[in-house]
């Protein structure tokens, strides 16, 4: 039997790899957007979740196909959920991580250590279609806290700077100096996706 096709409303490389080999059992082929010639749509969403309909249901009504996407950030309990929807244009609005990251660092400035909590947060959705009316929606968060000065060279965004609360008592590794393996274990994203691959199973499965 032929793969039915999904397409992916995001143009990142890492997550078309790690959907195809996830979303294989089910004979569903992911494909990315830029395929069709699509631009993402301004995220104009307040929450996770709205964005991420938001990028699914642009893709569904320009391919006519079933859609997947995520939208994720970070929230700083210090700053009253910042930069949340915003992460990736937190300094502007092709600001690089560097940036977002510095500008970060100043608005925590003089807060300490134990007011320094925040939690990375993922929404994806997987929508029939453009108009379904019952969308998919799995949400996870990853709790940790903002150090001081950034380490590490792994992940991307604001890793050099996010210390997970780890199992491991005592462990201050960043995300950016954790084996990527193991940030995919633990991550937001990984457990957002581990839950809507549960729904989707039980969805294609049962129809
Ligand atoms: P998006 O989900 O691709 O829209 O990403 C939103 C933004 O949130 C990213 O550009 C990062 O700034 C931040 N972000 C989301 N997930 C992560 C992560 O796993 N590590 C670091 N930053 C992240």
């Amino acid at each position: 039997m032929a793969a039915a096709r999904v397409v992916l409303a995001s143009g990142n490389r890492g997550k078309l790899r790690e959907l195809t080999e996830l979303l294989e059992p089910l004979q569903l082929e992911v494909v990315p957007q830029s395929q069709f010639g699509i631009e993402p749509p301004a995220e104009t969403g307040t929450t996770f979740v709205a964005n991420a309909l938001l990028k699914a249901r642009n893709a569904a009504a320009l391919t006519k196909l079933a859609a997947l996407a995520d939208d994720s950030g970070l929230e700083v309990d210090a700053l009253g959920g910042l930069p949340g929807v915003h992460s990736a244009r937190y300094a502007g609005e092709h600001a690089t991580d560097e940036a977002n990251l510095a500008k970060l660092l100043v608005a925590l400035a003089g807060v300490e250590a134990g007011r320094r909590t925040a939690r990375y947060r993922c929404a994806i959705v997987y929508l029939r279609h453009a108009e379904d009316p019952a969308p998919l929606i799995a949400e996870a968060s990853w709790d940790g806290v903002i150090i001081t000065s950034p380490r590490g060279t792994g992940g991307f965004g604001y890793d050099p700077v996010f210390v997970p609360r780890g199992e491991q008592q005592g462990e201050r590794l960043t995300v950016a100096e954790l084996p990527s393996a193991r940030k995919n274990a633990m991550s937001h994203r990984g457990k957002a996706l581990a839950a809507l691959l549960t729904a989707l199973t039980t969805q294609v499965r049962g129809s």
